[in-house]
């Protein structure tokens, strides 16, 4: 099993974004959280900011898009160069779309569902994306605890990706510890976005290969 470990900047130093991006050398992906103070309560970044941060990370970026209107502004976030960009099925008006359009501007494609969206009007559109991301928190702060409610949804992609054989990567974000993680690779998930379980610690790079060992079987 693979097991990508995806740290979020949202927890790093904003004032030395260059040096925090340099202390994660064994991560999988940066993750980066770009929030518009409209679709959730906080304000982070722009195309600006992240076009500089993929100057300066040797890590590939992975663009989570906390904002309204997606189906216009993901595709001019992944013109930045972006590995992968995952927009929010609740802001989109049409997701497909969006995602083809994402495809062919060559980022993977990501869809995001809140805690308390379902999974099932999605379940027959895996083939339009490379990776689903549940949010096991609700998305705006880093530091909040993780919820085990949104399990369930996690097993139904999982068993649903399974069956088709499609390469969708199943990741989670929001509250992953050396504990919950185990919880949600059991659930299926092989992709983990960590906050202040990685920027938070002294030793980012031990505490990346701490969560890559808990999540492994
Ligand atoms: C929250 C963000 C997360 C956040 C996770 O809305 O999407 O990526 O940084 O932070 P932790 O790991 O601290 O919960
Ligand atoms: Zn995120």
């Amino acid at each position: 099993m693979t097991v990508r470990i995806n740290p979020s900047i949202l927890s790093a130093d904003f004032v030395n974004l260059e040096d925090e991006v340099a202390r994660i050398p064994n991560a999988d992906l940066l993750h980066v959280d770009v929030m518009d103070n409209h679709f959730v309560p906080n304000l982070t970044f722009g195309q600006q900011m992240v076009g500089r941060l993929q100057d300066v990370s040797r890590v590939p970026l992975d663009l989570h898009l906390m904002i309204d209107d997606p189906d216009r502004w993901a595709p001019e976030f992944a013109e930045t160069g972006a590995f992968s960009v995952t927009f929010h099925a609740e802001a989109a008006l049409d997701v497909v779309a969006t995602a083809r359009r994402l495809r062919e501007i060559g980022a993977r494609a990501g869809l995001a569902l809140k805690p308390g969206t379902a999974v099932e009007p999605y379940l027959d559109l895996l083939a339009d994306f490379d990776q689903i991301l549940v949010m096991t928190v609700e998305p705006g702060f880093g530091g909040q605890s993780f919820l085990d409610s949104t399990m369930p949804k996690l097993e139904r992609l999982a068993e649903r990706v399974k069956q088709t054989g499609l390469d969708v990567w199943l990741q989670v974000d929001g509250g992953i510890t050396e504990e919950t993680i185990v919880r949600a690779a059991e659930a299926g998930a092989n992709t983990f976005v960590a906050g202040s379980s990685v920027f938070g610690r002294e030793d980012p790079i031990a505490a990346i290969e701490a969560l890559r060992d808990a999540a492994l079987p």
